[in-house]
């Protein structure tokens, strides 16, 4: 039987899990993303060049790769075109027959980004911000991610698989742009949308959009009964979760290991292993709770060594210590198998390294799980323990052997922390800059 995992971060995002898939698609067949749309950016760098995917799964630099997008994943089709292009211009094999798409991904188009940026601007005003917790600025990308997703669950999304029958979409299309217009002229006092441009583009893209679709789950059955090996490739981080996240500072969707069952159309027992990618320290990008942040030269340290500018907006990210309770939880809720450490050379040249073991609350009693309102988040300070940091460089080190030893007892101590084996650890930016001490897909 093939051996199908999962490739989730375990942070806010940004732990760097495009690298992590890059390197493990040779011995993959397809590459499945489950959620989230074009506001997740994975960068890859293969022989001293970056690429930035952010709708396409990130195996398909690899030409035996079939990229699966399957229907939790909300698909802007402009951008989802331009990374095609991108891609072919970069001469990438094939692409037009190793890219499949779910009929039932909600389409994203310009009345969501409209409404994303219009609220998050509106937001700024101070009467809002002084009301109630509905009208909180996330810092969201900006790139209509949410409203998709709302008009999902509000039964009123237009889906890739509604062009097949044009003159019901362009019904329905009306029905929303009228339904957005409304909102955005009245409520938001800002620029509305015109649907003769809205309909003109996507029937420009509409046969491209169309040739791509395919019965996912019946593909990836087939693909399993084949012996096929499928990885599912996660976006975002497990704090960004909307149900398990640092709500309301999340993303729209599941990005946890339990997204994959809804967002593909697989079962739970088809999956073998699941790998959680956790940066050696932490960042977060937009708002929200994060009881390790930093605001000294240990975060300087951080942004500047470890070029922590959003892959996606260009935001620098917030940087913090690792938080063992916050990996703990994910651990939990997501099942893991394994975890991967990524920018261990980040952490080259601290003197002293700390780990978050708990927090305490404002009363002085310490707590080891994550709570879950964000009042309570924002009212806990991290309880570290300090390792000693060491001299030598990482960078780019294959060999665990080859670690200086306080780098060494960095992980061990993490690895007993947490109770689940670190089967890999990311040394710098290059595909082989790894130590694997265990490849799940061999
Ligand atoms: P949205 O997903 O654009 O609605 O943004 C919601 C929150 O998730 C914001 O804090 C974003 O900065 C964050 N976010 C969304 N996608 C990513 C990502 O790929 N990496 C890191 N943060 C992200």
């Amino acid at each position: 039987m093939g051996k199908n995992i999962i490739i989730i971060g375990t942070q806010w995002g940004d732990e760097g899990k495009g690298k992590i898939i890059d390197l493990l698609s040779p011995n993959v067949n397809y590459i499945v993303r489950y959620q989230g749309g074009h506001n997740a950016g994975h960068t890859l760098v293969v022989n001293n060049k970056k690429t930035v995917l952010h709708l396409l799964p990130s195996g398909l630099l690899h030409n035996h790769i079939f990229g699966v997008i399957g229907n939790g994943v909300v698909i802007s089709p402009r951008d989802l075109l331009n990374e095609i292009r991108m891609l072919q211009k970069q001469g990438i094999y094939n692409l037009q027959n190793r890219i499949m798409i779910s009929e039932s991904s909600p389409l994203l188009l310009e009345y969501h980004v409209a409404m994303d940026q219009a609220r998050e601007k509106r937001l700024h005003s101070v009467d809002d911000n002084n009301s109630n917790g509905n009208t909180t600025i996330i810092g969201t990308t900006g790139r209509g991610i949410g409203p998709v997703y709302e008009d999902k669950v509000a039964r009123r999304g237009l889906r890739i698989g509604d062009l097949k029958n044009i003159q019901l979409f362009s019904v329905n299309l009306r029905k929303n742009v009228n339904y957005y217009n409304f909102l955005l002229s009245n409520y938001y006092h800002s620029k509305v949308v015109n649907y003769d441009v809205i309909i003109k583009d996507i029937l420009s893209v509409r046969d491209d959009l169309l040739n791509m679709i395919q019965d996912i789950p019946n593909t990836l059955d087939i693909a399993m009964k084949n012996d096929k090996k499928i990885m599912f490739e996660g976006a975002q981080g497990t704090f960004l979760d909307i149900d398990h996240g640092t709500y309301p500072y999340v993303t729209s969707s599941n990005s946890i290991s339990g997204g994959v069952c809804s967002g593909v159309g697989v079962g739970p027992l088809a999956i073998d292993y699941i790998l959680g990618v956790t940066k050696c320290y932490t960042t977060r990008v937009g708002f929200g709770p994060f009881p390790t942040e930093l605001f000294d030269e240990i975060d300087l340290h951080f942004f500047n060594i470890g070029k922590e500018l959003g892959s996606s907006t260009g935001r620098r990210r917030r940087t913090g210590w690792l938080d063992i309770v916050a990996l703990r939880r994910c651990i939990q809720i997501n099942s893991l198998s394994a975890l991967c450490m990524t920018k261990l050379d980040v952490l080259d040249g601290l003197k002293e390294i700390k780990i978050c073991i708990a927090y305490k609350l404002s009363n002085g009693t310490q707590i080891t799980c994550t709570p879950f309102s964000v009042d309570e988040w924002n009212n806990l300070s991290p309880v570290y323990k300090i390792l000693p940091g060491w001299l030598g460089s990482t960078v780019g080190v294959r060999s665990f052997n080859l670690l200086p030893l306080e780098a060494k007892n960095y992980i061990l101590e993490i690895e007993s922390m947490v109770g689940i084996p670190i089967d890999m650890i990311s040394t710098g930016p290059e595909r082989n800059d790894i130590i694997i001490l265990n490849n799940p897909c061999l």
